[in-house]
Order: C-alpha cells, then sequence, then structure tokens
C-alpha cells in the first residue's frame, strides 16, 4: 500500500517516523515535508491546498491513504474532495471540521449537549460587545471564531484591552471570520486529551501536557506550542472517566445527531480544576508537539488504527504503549512568536545519534545546497523517552546543546510543573 502524510511539521515528522516501520507500506510520501522527512521517506513538493494538483500525483502514484496532519486542509474540505475520488483520507469532513475551524460552531454544540465549558457569547457587532465587556469581571477571554494560526485568543485584563481587541478582530485582523466570542476566564491545569474514533466509536490514543507560552515558568505570548510531554500526570483514572462520559461522549452523539458524524483524531485541550475538567477547545487532529510524544511511545502501528477507523471498528483495536515517558523539547528560531530570521544554518545535526528512544523530528527546515536552513519559527523537536521525565528531558537538552545553530531558543524548564509535584 502507497500512503501520503500531508504536512510539513515535526507532527507530519512524528508520523512518518512512527508509519515508516508498518510492513504494509510499499512507499511512503510526505506532502511536501521537511528535511527531517527527506531522510525516511520522499517528499513531495506541491501545494497541497490545490486539490487537483494534489490529486493528480497520488492517483498517477497509486497511492490509496491519506493522513492529514495540519488543520486547514481539513477545514478546506480535503478530506471529503479526496473520498469523492475513491481516495481514503484519515481525517473529519468539512463539516465536521468546524469543531475547530469555528469557534461558534463549537461553543453552540456545548451548549446544545450539555457539554462543560466556559461561559459564552457569540459578537458581530461593537455596541454589543462593548456593553458586555463593561458589564462582565475580567479578566475575559476573547477569541476570533475562524482559524488563526494559535494567535486569535487574548486573556484580557482590562475594558480597554477587550474593547481594542473586539474592534480589530471586527475590523478583519483575521481572514477566517469576523465574528467573535467572549468567554469567562476558567482557572486550573491546563490538559490535552486525544481520541481515535471512526464515529461511532471511539478509543484514547493518548495524554499530554502542552507548554503554549514561550518563556521559562509558562511566561511570555503564546505559540504554537515549546514542548510537550506524554502521559499527562493529571488526567488520573477518575478525571479520564469524566473526560469521556461529559466532554467526549455527548460531542460524538451530539455530532452524529446534526449530521456531521466525526473521524480521525479528535483533541480535547482541557482544563482541569479541582477534579472536574473543562472544556477549552477542540482540535480535529493530532495536536504539535503532542504527537511527537504520542508517537514515540505508540508501540502499536499506526495504520492499522487508520485501517481500523476505515473499517468503522476502532473499538475492536486494543493500543500498546511504551510505557516510558516520553517529553519533546522545541527549538525556534530566535525572537519566534513575533519577528526572527529564517534561512539560517543548523550545523552538526548529522552528528546527533537517534533510536527508537531518541529522536530529532524536524518542524521548520529545508535542504538547500547540502545544507541544513531553517525555515520557520519552530524548527527542531528534540524527543526522548527515559527511565523518568527527568532523565528524559535532560537527554532531550543534551540533543540540543550539542547542536550547533546560532540561533536557536528552547525552553530548558520542559516539564517543570510535573517535577513540582514529585
Ligand atoms: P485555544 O486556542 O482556545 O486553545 O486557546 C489558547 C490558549 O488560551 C489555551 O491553551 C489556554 O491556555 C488559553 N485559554 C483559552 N481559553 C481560556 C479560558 N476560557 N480560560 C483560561 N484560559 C484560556
Ligand atoms: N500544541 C497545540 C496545538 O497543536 O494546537
Amino acid at each position: 500500500m502507497n500512503v501520503a502524510v500531508i504536512g510539513s511539521g515535526g507532527r507530519e515528522h512524528a508520523i512518518c517516523f512512527q508509519l515508516q516501520r508498518s510492513k504494509e507500506i510499499k512507499k511512503l510520501f510526505c506532502i511536501p515535508g521537511n528535511a527531517g522527512t527527506k531522510t525516511i521517506c520522499e517528499n513531495i513538493d506541491i501545494d497541497y491546498l490545490n486539490f487537483d494538483l494534489l490529486y493528480s500525483f497520488l492517483q498517477e502514484n497509486n497511492v490509496n491513504t491519506v493522513i492529514v496532519g495540519p488543520e486547514i486542509p481539513l477545514v478546506a474540505g480535503i478530506v471529503d474532495f479526496l473520498s469523492e475520488k475513491n481516495i481514503y483520507a484519515f481525517g473529519p469532513s468539512k463539516k465536521a471540521s468546524q469543531l475547530e475551524g469555528s469557534k461558534a460552531f463549537m461553543k453552540k454544540l456545548c451548549k446544545d449537549f450539555n457539554i462543560p465549558t466556559a461561559k459564552y457569547e457569540e459578537f458581530d457587532n461593537f455596541e454589543k460587545a462593548k456593553s458586555f465587556i463593561e458589564e462582565n469581571q475580567h479578566p475575559l477571554v476573547i477569541k476570533s471564531d475562524g482559524l488563526a494560526a494559535g494567535k486569535g485568543v487574548t486573556i484580557s485584563s482590562s475594558i480597554e484591552e477587550s474593547l481594542k481587541c473586539a474592534k480589530e478582530i471586527l475590523d478583519g485582523k483575521f481572514k477566517s471570520s469576523k465574528k467573535f466570542i467572549i468567554e469567562e476566564f476558567l482557572e486550573g491545569e491546563e490538559a490535552s486529551y486525544f481520541i481515535i474514533t471512526d464515529g461511532d466509536h471511539y478509543i484514547p490514543i493518548g495524554t499530554a501536557q502542552d507548554h503554549k507560552r514561550i518563556g521559562e515558568g509558562d511566561t511570555g505570548p503564546n505559540t504554537g506550542g515549546m514542548g510537550a510531554y506524554s502521559p499527562s500526570l493529571i488526567i488520573d483514572e477518575n478525571i479520564e472517566k469524566k473526560i469521556q462520559t461529559k466532554i467526549i461522549e455527548p460531542t460524538l452523539k451530539g455530532l452524529n445527531k446534526i449530521g456531521c458524524k466525526f473521524t480521525g483524531i479528535l483533541y480535547a485541550g482541557l482544563m482541569i480544576s479541582n477534579g472536574e475538567p473543562k472544556l477549552i477547545e477542540y482540535n480535529i487532529r493530532f495536536g504539535d508537539p503532542e504527537c511527537q510524544v504520542l508517537m514515540m511511545r505508540l508501540k502499536t502501528d499506526l495504520l492499522t488504527l487508520v485501517n481500523a477507523v476505515k473499517k468503522n471498528k476502532i473499538h475492536e483495536m486494543n493500543i500498546i504503549w511504551n510505557e516510558k515517558p516520553c517529553i519533546t523539547v522545541v527549538a525556534a528560531a530566535k525572537g519566534y512568536p513575533d519577528k526572527y530570521n529564517t534561512l539560517t544554518e543548523i550545523k552538526n545535526i548529522e552528528k546527533i545519534k537517534t533510536n527508537d528512544h531518541e529522536q530529532l523530528f524536524h518542524a521548520g527546515t529545508i535542504l538547500k545546497d547540502n545544507k541544513i536552513l531553517a525555515n520557520g519559527g519552530r524548527v527542531l523537536n528534540a524527543t526522548c523517552l527515559g527511565k523518568t521525565l527527568e532523565e528524559a528531558k535532560n537527554k532531550a537538552n543534551a540533543m540540543l546543546d550539542a547542536i550547533d545553530w546560532q540561533d536557536m531558543y528552547y525552553r530548558k524548564d520542559i516539564g517543570w510543573r510535573a517535577f513540582k509535584k514529585n
């Protein structure tokens, strides 16, 4: 079987790393991939949002299964398009992708099916938003309705900041939508919970803790994620049961009821406080960098799970995990998430020793004239299993220290909340 993975980040490198062990795969492509995926599969440099072009390639190369990494092609309807052409694409339909593509859609689903989440109101008008902002206590959380590459959420501590933020969204700061929601600020600790579902059944596919802020001690602006570890230490059996019965199951049932059956990976971003989980957001795909730690720990062949979804039999699967904890530390270009340089050279990568327990996933890299160049904000992910989380972290940090890249920044404290607990 020939398989193609869509995307070019660390998440997709990790997915390819997992899939390359599959005995069922004859040829593995990554579209477009990066300098890391190039070492384990064939990169194909085409614009995957040009669905016709993508289809021509898939057809000519007998690709019959496509695994979609990022949310943008899913929200744009890649799964519907390929399914009509008889190519199996793993991921949700365009309609079901609204769960991530529209905060208003996701919040309404929560309201209609009684799923615990922050209280909210939806707005498309300044005067109404102004009254709401003036009448409610801060902090308030203001979220652009549509996709915003992790930049659509503002936690505002003053009326002035909230009004400014509302005005910017209404003036078209985000191309995807001029609507927004304002919701209550939730206290607690965040965790990521993943399931794989065929729409009728589901099984859990791991837990993780992301680190969204750029600075050590979780300070500074939000990023796409500066590091993660798995499993999450705050999701115990009792909390997991609540996540399943109060959040996941009503979501899948609710989506079926409104004609939006969801298949693929569903990622619940949760806030946990006093043993009670509340939904912050849904993503319709693996998290990045959470996927990197999940793929290192996943012993079951990912393709077998994908095929079980295809056959509507995911509940018959039993996932086997490496019991060791895993951590990934993201190396970013200095200045990220604001302005940063690109096309800086990264040296010494070839000297990094990698194996099934230690991987250096590439996120934003390209290969040019035999040199590895950084070409994104988040660039490398040192991902290590360890006997303990602390050992895993030390290995990951040491891996990054061995790389010669003048422009590198990474957080040395990934996992700090877990270490504080021990
Ligand atoms: P989202 O894109 O909705 O996941 O939001 C990005 C980040 O903003 C989350 O990971 C949280 O750290 C924070 N956040 C979002 N909504 C809330 C909320 N209602 N209360 C507290 N923090 C939030
Ligand atoms: N790490 C957060 C995300 O993938 O959305």
